[in-house]
Formats: structure tokens, sequence, C-alpha cells
């Protein structure tokens, strides 16, 4: 079936909220999500697979850097590449706007979440401890670098 991504409206923010309660234990707030719409640091997309709402994403782009701040799929549409779809539009419309490094946090436990970073060239940089709360967890802190930045980055990850 195809993946259609589009720009996120106010109007999808009830099938929005259904993914993301059900994709979190600690999810965001309706008034969270509402604040992006008027900002345009933020860029906010979802996916359709047919004309069923399958999930979203949301990057905030501060050039020349980004961050992938929120980013979850419907559970029935998991594993069918829907957050690769998203990924690569974000990356895409990010690069567009000049952003050429992109960071995010991640609960060390989520591992279809790494895997989906580290296929999309996404790598470990270092941790926040006791990042998340309910439960309580560290976060990996990953980054998208260019060429000459994952070098530097990958020398000071080194131990002295
Ligand atoms: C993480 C999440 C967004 C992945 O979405 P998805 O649409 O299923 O991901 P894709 O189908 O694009 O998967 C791409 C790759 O990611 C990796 N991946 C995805 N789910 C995985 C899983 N459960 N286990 C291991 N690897 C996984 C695989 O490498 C996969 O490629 P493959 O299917 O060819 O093996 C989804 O599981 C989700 O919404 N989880 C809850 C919310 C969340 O954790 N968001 C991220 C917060 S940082």
């Amino acid at each position: 079936m195809e993946l259609i991504i589009k720009k996120a409206s106010v109007q999808m923010l009830d099938q929005i909220m259904r993914v993301e309660n059900s994709s979190f234990s600690d999810p965001w707030s309706r008034g969270a999500f509402l604040h992006l719409f008027s900002n345009p640091i933020y860029r906010f997309y979802v996916c359709h697979v047919g004309t069923a709402f399958s999930g979203y994403i949301i990057g905030m782009l501060l050039p020349p850097e980004a961050e992938v701040i929120n980013l979850a799929v419907d559970i029935p549409f998991r594993r069918a590449g829907v957050a690769s779809a998203l990924l690569e539009r974000l990356i895409f419309e990010a690069e567009e706007s000049g952003c050429h490094s992109f960071y995010l946090e991640v609960r060390r436990s989520n591992m279809a979440a790494i895997e989906l970073y580290k296929k999309h060239g996404f790598m470990t940089l270092g941790t926040r401890k006791k990042y998340y709360r309910c439960p309580v967890e560290d976060a990996l802190i990953m980054a998208r670098l260019k060429e000459g930045q994952s070098q530097a980055a990958s020398h000071e990850s080194k131990p002295s």
C-alpha cells in the first residue's frame, strides 16, 4: 500500500493523540502538540497508508542543526517502513533548509527506535542519565553528522 506523507494539521490532532497515547508511557499533552503549529521552527509531518492515519514525526530546525523531537507509528502499521518514510522526509526538508546535523534522544531500552535510527545513519554520541520519567531511564544521544563531523565525534568518544 502506498505511503503518503503530508504536513500535519490541527484537524489531525485526534488521530495524533491516539497514536501518541498508545506509543509512549509518558505521552505529550494535546497542548504540547498545538503549540508546534504556531512556531515555524518546527516541521510536523504525518503518514497515511492508503486512507489510514499511520504515524507522525516532528523536527525542530535550527540551521545548521536539526533535532528529531517526536516520532511514533500506530501499532498495526509498524515494521512497514512508515517511520523510515517520515524520517527521510524530515531529513530531506531539513537539508533543504540548511540543516546538515541531526540529533535526538532515545530511551536506552528502545531497541526498535535505536535500530531505526542506526539504519538511517545515526550513531550514539553519549548518554543523558535519568533523562526520562515514567519510568526513569537514561537517554542515548544519537546524531547523524556530516562526514567530517562524524570523524571528530568518534575521536571525541574514544577514551584518552
Ligand atoms: C520505533 C518506531 C517509530 C519504528 O517505526 P516503524 O514504522 O515500525 O519502523 P520501520 O518500519 O520504518 O523500520 C525501519 C527499521 O527500523 C528497525 N526496526 C523497526 N522496528 C524494529 C523492532 N521492533 N525491532 C528491531 N528493529 C526494528 C529495523 O531495522 C527496520 O528495518 P527492517 O524492517 O527492514 O528490519 C515504532 O516502533 C514506534 O512508533 N515505537 C513507539 C514510539 C517510539 O519509540 N518512537 C521513537 C521515540 S525516540
